[in-house]
């Protein structure tokens, strides 16, 4: 029998007996009230920061709207669009409409656009400018497309869970580096008239049990539950949506999951609390497609806006007004942000019509065509370029020069046969195995995969350089044990990670490929083994076998995959690719993060909970604590030269700071004084090697009382051979400070801070102290 019980009564029972409580379900989510503190009312938008004059315009819009008008704000339509999400015009006031769509790593099911880089690669890249200019490409062809809101790019999953499905749409699993590259994207991209919306909004950490459902046994569960403390939301998952929120984003998505048992749309400590009074966000928060699960709650709760259509609002919005439920301000406020965002972002004149550039079916005329262009080229290579990340090259392998004889296997060296113009990457959240076998996989599943003009697979750009270099080439794909010409120079094999949204992934390699590869390598003096994985990729079972001389990391470069990958590994671009997560030896070592949580048989099956007991302690913060030795550290990779690092120094800008930041009024970001530098630090670095490379020059913190070390401040430099390039760190409060949860804000602890400066997490040469 099931019994429904509170969490007083069943702590009285554990006090009191000693029989088993713990076999009772919990049936009721009142058991959970107090897990996530109220917090209410909703902020009003006030304009703060570089909002002010887009404030003042839609007020005044806003001011003209009849109650039906502000309703039809405040969710999508079905609409005769191709958009993800349409919110219909306003004819009479001048206003189309909104165009939201997927995503941020290109634009998705349409045509006439580009497949950039995904999310891990561009993090691979280490790279700021490069970043920038991504995004700038990227949002002209959604403002050409007539879409006002990017749907992305995505911080959420941050990566916590080794096996994440959705890991690959975002940069890394350090929210330092990610916060860092959110900025870049949301600069380029709002640099074209086009918003971003950031997402997920938040600990949205794994894809299993993401939505509400029946479970196995036929009986309704509720969502995951991420349970996480405040000192850890602060530190690692909410870092990057403050950068977000400080570079301007006008919209946040919600996320599908729970956090601390009140599922993200309806969260008030989450929306009313962290986003819209800490970071003082002005703009909206749209909930994640169908995220919504509650009506006036949600509303009072923070949620501006319900993609892509609300079954609780519509006239229930004013029917609540009118009986005390929520305030009249409340629905002036969500519209306000809606329509402030618009003004924010300029799209009130010369923005293309809405949606107007994505047909709704193939069959339809087209109307903007906005792939290739000349400027966006070299950009959209330089970034799938740089996001492959050099991890083995032994015996000279790499750079290949004029070979003879070349040998081509695996699954991943050609195109996919067949790409599908609604779903990017020519299929969606199906559950696969690790591997995706029907060609190269450029981008990964889902509402984040994109669609690409044309794709340059590595045999095609293999093919073009056999051509110059009168290399023959020869090839197998499908065989797992093909036969291999002993008199080849050099054997490549190409095989992928796969992952997407829907799905966690099923591990962290697969016997297929390994087999594939181990094969190979049998038969072959030289081989080279190319992954284009979705996540992380381990490579135990073959990483120490004596013929396999050269490793790359390929991730997801978007169309121009194969250009890219042959320019590295002919030499024309020299590595620079840093991992921005750690590779273990084996599985295990990601110990309880290796795994999505399942909801189990016990108690909390109705409502599973996935406790984030391990706090900020995820990724190389965890391999640290526990003295595990990874196999590639988080920050690693090779290049074809080498780097010498020297002469660290470090200045205060100040003698003394105070403990916590002073007061000040809130800004988009939260307290301005967090961004106040303190301390700027420089190195030396030299190439000690033969040829021109770029390096990731990485700076580690260890503040008192935390992780061994955490990053905060890396740089990219091309440094000629012999020659040297100083950089510089500005590190800022907040880069110094622990997330007080009692005194609820920032704090500087007085102390002594290990600064290292060096390669990545593991290979630190210089260090000093310094004293606050
Ligand atoms: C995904 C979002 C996406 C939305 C619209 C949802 O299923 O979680 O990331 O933006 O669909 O396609």
């Amino acid at each position: 029998m099931l019994l429904s019980i509170t969490k007083t009564s069943l702590l009285l029972a554990v006090a009191c007996s000693s029989f088993a409580v713990a076999e009772e379900i919990i049936t009721s989510d009142s058991y959970f009230y107090g897990d996530s503190p109220p917090v209410y009312p909703s902020p009003r938008g006030s304009g703060a920061g570089d909002w002010a004059s887009a404030y003042v315009k839609a007020k005044a819009f806003v001011a003209k709207l009849s109650d039906d008008e502000k309703v039809n704000l405040t969710a999508g339509v079905t609409s005769t669009t191709a958009c993800s999400g349409t919110i219909q015009g306003i004819p009479r006031l001048g206003f189309p409409g909104l165009c939201l769509n997927d995503a941020g790593n290109g634009l998705r099911g349409t045509n006439y656009v580009n497949s950039w880089a995904s999310g891990v690669h561009v993090g691979a890249t280490w790279n700021r400018d490069l970043t920038k200019k991504r995004g700038e490409y990227m949002g002209n062809e959604f403002r050409t497309k007539g879409v006002h809101v990017m749907l992305g790019p995505s911080v959420g999953p941050l990566g916590r869970v080794a096996e994440g499905g959705r890991n690959w749409e975002a940069f890394s699993v350090d929210p330092y580096l990610t916060g860092a590259l959110i900025y870049e994207t949301i600069e380029g991209v709002q640099s074209q008239g086009v918003a971003t919306s950031i997402k997920h909004f938040i600990a949205n950490e794994q894809e299993t049990d993401r939505h509400p459902g029946t479970n196995d046994e036929g009986q309704y569960a509720e969502a995951v539950s991420s349970n996480i403390d405040d000192k850890t939301m602060h530190e690692l998952y909410l870092w990057p949506f403050q950068d977000a929120v400080h570079a301007g984003t006008p919209s946040i998505m919600c996320s599908y999951n729970r956090v601390n048992n009140s599922y993200a749309c309806q969260n008030s400590k989450l929306l009313n609390g962290l986003l819209k009074t800490e970071l003082g966000f002005q703009g909206y928060v749209v909930s994640d497609w169908g995220a919504q699960h509650s009506g006036i709650a949600s509303a009072n709760a923070g949620l501006d806006l319900v993609m892509p259509s609300s079954d609780f609002w519509g006239h229930n919005l004013t029917n609540a007004i009118t009986n005390g439920t929520m305030e009249a301000s409340r629905l002036n406020d969500m519209v306000t942000r809606i329509i402030a965002s618009w003004y924010y972002l300029g799209q009130e004149s010369g923005f293309p019509g809405l949606g107007s550039g994505m047909p709704i079916n193939v069959s339809q005329p087209h109307q903007a065509v906005v792939a290739t262009r000349p400027a966006a080229k070299s950009t959209l290579l330089q970034a799938a370029v740089e996001g492959h990340v050099l991890v083995k090259n032994i015996r000279n392998t790499l750079p290949l020069k004029s070979p003879r004889l070349l040998s081509v296997f695996g699954y991943d060296a050609y195109a996919p046969s067949k790409l599908q113009l609604s779903q990017g990457f020519g299929f969606l959240e199906i559950k696969s195995p690790e591997a995706y076998m029907n060609g190269t996989q450029y981008t990964g599943g889902g509402s984040g995969g994109n669609s690409p003009a044309y794709i340059d697979a590595p045999i095609d750009a293999l093919q073009r350089q056999a051509y110059e270099d009168g290399t023959t080439l020869q090839w197998d794909f499908s065989s797992q044990d093909p036969a291999v010409d002993y008199t080849s120079d050099a054997c490549l094999v190409f095989v992928n990670a796969y992952a997407t949204e829907g799905f966690d992934r099923q591990g962290l390699s697969d016997p297929y490929s390994d087999a594939l590869i181990t094969n190979v390598a049998n038969k072959c003096k030289s081989t080279i083994v190319v992954i284009h994985n979705a996540g992380i990729r381990l490579v135990d079972k073959w990483i120490d076998h004596s013929n396999i001389t050269a490793v790359i990391y390929a991730h997801l470069p978007g169309q121009d995959t194969g250009r890219a990958v042959v320019d590295i590994l002919y030499g024309r671009s020299n590595p620079s690719g840093r991992l921005p997560y750690t590779v273990a030896k084996k599985e295990s070592d990601y110990g309880g993060l290796l795994q999505p949580t399942v909801g189990g048989n016990d108690k909390f099956k109705l409502f599973p909970q996935s406790d984030f007991s391990e706090g900020v302690y995820i990724d190389y913060r965890a391999f640290d604590k526990a003295g595990i030795e990874p196999l590639y550290a988080f920050g690693f990779g090779l290049s074809y030269t080498t780097f010498d690092y020297s002469n660290l120094k470090v200045s205060k800008h100040n003698s003394r700071y105070s403990a916590y930041p002073p007061k000040a009024s809130i800004i988009p970001g939260g307290n301005p004084r967090l961004f106040d530098s303190l301390v700027t630090i420089k190195a030396t670095i030299k190439n000690s090697g033969r040829v021109e490379g770029q390096e990731v020059p990485q700076l580690y913190v260890s503040i008192p009382h935390g992780p061994k070390r955490q990053l905060r401040g890396f740089d990219k430099v091309s440094i000629k051979p012999g020659k040297s390039a100083t950089v510089s760190f500005t590190l800022t409060r907040r880069d110094f400070s622990t997330w007080d949860a009692n005194a609820q804000d920032w704090l500087l602890q007085k102390g002594q801070y290990n600064i290292y400066v060096g390669r990545n997490s593991r290979d630190l040469p210089l260090s000093t102290v310094l004293t606050i």
